[in-house]
């Protein structure tokens, strides 16, 4: 178990805290007396769950929605970018941008931007949610806009891996840029029970499958508890690590120091997907 006593009296944003491994980060982060930011779409299902946690709003498929978040936040010490969605049919975020990327990747990257003012004058943390899907992605040297916001082919499986190789590569890229002021640490939580899978099969028309899911989840799945470990290691972590289980081809097992996959260690298409982030933006990343 992670010593988060240094946490203490710290605030923190963790987005997607509503639910799955963030809620258990969060309420151990809450149980070690850190002031947590629960950064959710849904502000009612966030309040039920919230016990004595602030609940603030922030849709990540909506770049407005970001932007208001981060201007209206006045302290941060660590930001928890982990709120994700896995699969589903071809829908666009707000601005028009496939969903997947749009959430997982895009929006953070943004959110990141408009706190890190914040972040740099608390000499703070991010903590950036990856997953061993980020081993499958495809994201090269050579890609551009389209291959962010509208993949050509649209197939729900890679575009997820791409999504998380692009937060694997970001995490690298935003080290070697700022972690002498801000550490940032990637992390993956193996494979996990907590609501991805089971709403991925219903947006997948495939509800039918989520009984069969249930009776493997104590063979396939650690708990959504022990999925948390990595999120609450990276958070004493140096900046440029990776944390997350390492048994089983990485799907359980306690929070280790990581090897960075190669998908997601190549300077050059992080710096590509550095300068094609800022493009869809529209704004430079901080430098
Ligand atoms: N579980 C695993 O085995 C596994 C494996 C590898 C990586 N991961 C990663 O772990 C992270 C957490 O996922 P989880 O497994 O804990 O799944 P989860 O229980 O479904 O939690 C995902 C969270 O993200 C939130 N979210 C989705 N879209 C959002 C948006 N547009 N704006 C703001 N919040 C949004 C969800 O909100 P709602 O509740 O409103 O939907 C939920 O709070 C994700 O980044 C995922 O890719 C999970």
């Amino acid at each position: 178990m992670t010593d988060l006593s240094a946490w203490r009296g710290k605030s923190v944003i963790i987005t997607g805290g509503n639910s799955g491994i963030g809620l258990e980060a969060a309420r151990a982060l809450r149980a070690a007396g850190a002031d947590v930011v629960l950064a959710c779409r849904d502000l009612a299902r966030a309040s039920a769950v919230a016990d004595g946690m602030t609940v603030r709003q922030l849709d990540l498929a909506d770049l407005d929605s970001v932007a208001a978040f981060a201007s209206a936040t006045t302290s941060v010490d660590a930001l928890i970018c982990n709120a994700g969605i896995m699969g589903g049919p071809l829908l666009g975020t707000v601005q028009g941008h496939e969903r997947q990327m749009g959430t997982n990747h895009l929006g953070h990257a943004a959110l990141i931007s408009g706190l890190f003012p914040l972040l740099e004058a608390a000499r703070g943390r991010i903590v950036i949610i990856s997953s061993i899907a980020a081993r499958g992605g495809k994201l090269n040297a050579r890609i551009g806009v389209d291959d962010l916001v509208s993949p050509p082919g649209y197939l729900s499986g890679p575009v997820y891996a791409n999504s998380k190789q692009a937060n694997l590569l970001f995490a690298q890229e935003l080290h070697r840029r700022v972690g002498s002021r801000v550490a940032v640490v990637a992390a993956h939580p193996g494979v996990s029970w907590t609501n991805l899978f089971a709403r991925q099969l219903r947006d997948e028309g495939k509800a039918w499958l989520v009984p069969a899911l249930q009776l493997v989840r104590p063979i396939v799945f650690q708990t959504a508890k022990a999925g948390a470990q990595p999120t609450l290691r990276a958070l004493n972590e140096a900046s440029g690590s990776f944390v997350g289980p390492k048994r089983l081809n990485q799907y359980r097992g306690p929070a280790e120091l990581l090897e960075v996959y190669t998908t997601g260690s190549d300077p050059a298409v992080a710096a590509r997907l550095w300068e094609v982030t800022e493009e869809v933006l529209g704004a430079p990343l901080p430098a």
